[in-house]
């Protein structure tokens, strides 16, 4: 991508951002100090998840959140402390959670930048010691500058999104993000504290031999995901399936597949949030050579309309993703 000076694998992301800065020549430090912001979150959060078992922070609330899901608590831990991390930036002036109602104000009004997120993405998978992650989407803000953001700040579309990206608390801790040159990736060094540049430049393969979805749910699926999943199994793909949208979707990225969350009788829109889960995601995968797809169009053409709004997400490599659209399209 036009952007990519080589940097050195093994530079820190605080070097990375400063030289991409020289780059960028428009985006002024804001940018950058929302991704350190993030990084900064990320860093507290995967020491709580490393520690999940030993402290008290497993298990649940006892409380739902505005989704009717039973909150875990590093759920609301890693909430408080995305929120804490950008509002102490200074450069978000609102924040929209998945495990908030409405938006947080953060009193940056000053700030350019709207962030909606999905503090703890997988969190079903947090007291059985399965990988989890955080999804982060970032909006320059549309209201002016000097009042608090608005609906309109974050309900822009998703091709309005200046970045985004995910960490994934895995067998190592990854930052993946784009500020729409590429996909670039950090790897964390627990006894160092940083974030050291380790995959400079990330595509996805065309095409791939996994599929992930929960097919406990093949019952409510339409034909036309019926169909494909049929031609998947009978060109002996692997079915590769962790609960963690973040963690189906990094393998995914890395050796080529397609991730599925097909409308549900329970979900008739699909599990999956678009404005802190599909968007974020859909813009890595298009910026990694990858698409993301709702069965009606590709996901970041969605106009919003809600906070929490759900919508089916198939993101993955361009062919499989293809495929499915084309059976989507014969059954319309
Ligand atoms: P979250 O934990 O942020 O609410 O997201 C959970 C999502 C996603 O991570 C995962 O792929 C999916 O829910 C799993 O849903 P099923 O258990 O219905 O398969
Ligand atoms: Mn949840
Ligand atoms: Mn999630
Ligand atoms: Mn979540």
């Amino acid at each position: 991508n036009e952007n990519a000076i080589a940097q050195p694998v093994g530079t820190t992301l605080e070097r990375y951002i400063m030289r991409k800065q020289a780059e960028f020549a428009f985006a002024t430090g804001e940018l950058s100090q929302l991704l350190r912001d993030i990084a900064l979150a990320g860093k507290i959060v995967n020491r709580e998840v490393n520690r999940a078992g030993l402290t008290s922070i497993i298990g649940g609330m006892g409380q739902q959140n505005v989704q009717g899901e039973a909150q875990q608590k590093l759920d609301v831990e890693a909430n408080i402390r995305f929120i804490r991390a950008l509002t102490n930036g200074g450069e978000a002036c609102a924040v929209l959670s998945e495990e908030e109602d409405d938006i947080i104000h953060t009193g940056n009004c000053q700030g350019k930048y709207v962030v909606a997120i999905d503090p703890l993405d997988g969190s079903s998978n947090i007291d059985v010691n399965i990988s989890i992650g955080t999804i982060f989407s970032i909006y320059r803000r549309v209201t002016p500058v000097g009042q608090e953001a608005t609906r309109k700040d974050f309900l822009q579309g998703g091709r309005k999104q200046v970045a985004a990206g995910y960490i994934l608390y895995g067998s190592s801790t990854m930052l993946v993000y784009t500020t729409g040159h590429g996909v670039v990736g950090f790897t964390y060094e627990n006894s160092l504290g940083e974030f050291f540049l380790s995959h400079p430049n990330i595509t996805i393969p065309a095409g791939g031999t996994t599929f992930s979805c929960n097919e406990g749910n093949w019952f409510d699926y339409a034909q036309y995901v019926r169909d494909f999943l049929t031609q998947c199994k009978q060109q002996r793909m692997s079915g590769r399936y962790v609960g963690s949208l973040v963690a189906d979707y990094h393998r995914n990225l890395f050796t080529g597949g397609i991730y599925l969350y097909p409308p549900t009788a329970k979900n008739p829109q699909g599990k999956l949030r678009l404005l802190y889960e599909g968007y974020p995601l859909a813009f890595v995968i298009e910026q990694a050579g990858g698409r993301a797809e709702t069965g009606a169009g590709a996901v970041l053409d969605i106009e919003p309309t809600e906070f929490h709004q759900r919508a089916p997400l198939y993101v993955g490599s361009a062919n499989l993703v293809q495929d499915l659209v084309a059976l989507a399209a014969v059954e319309a």
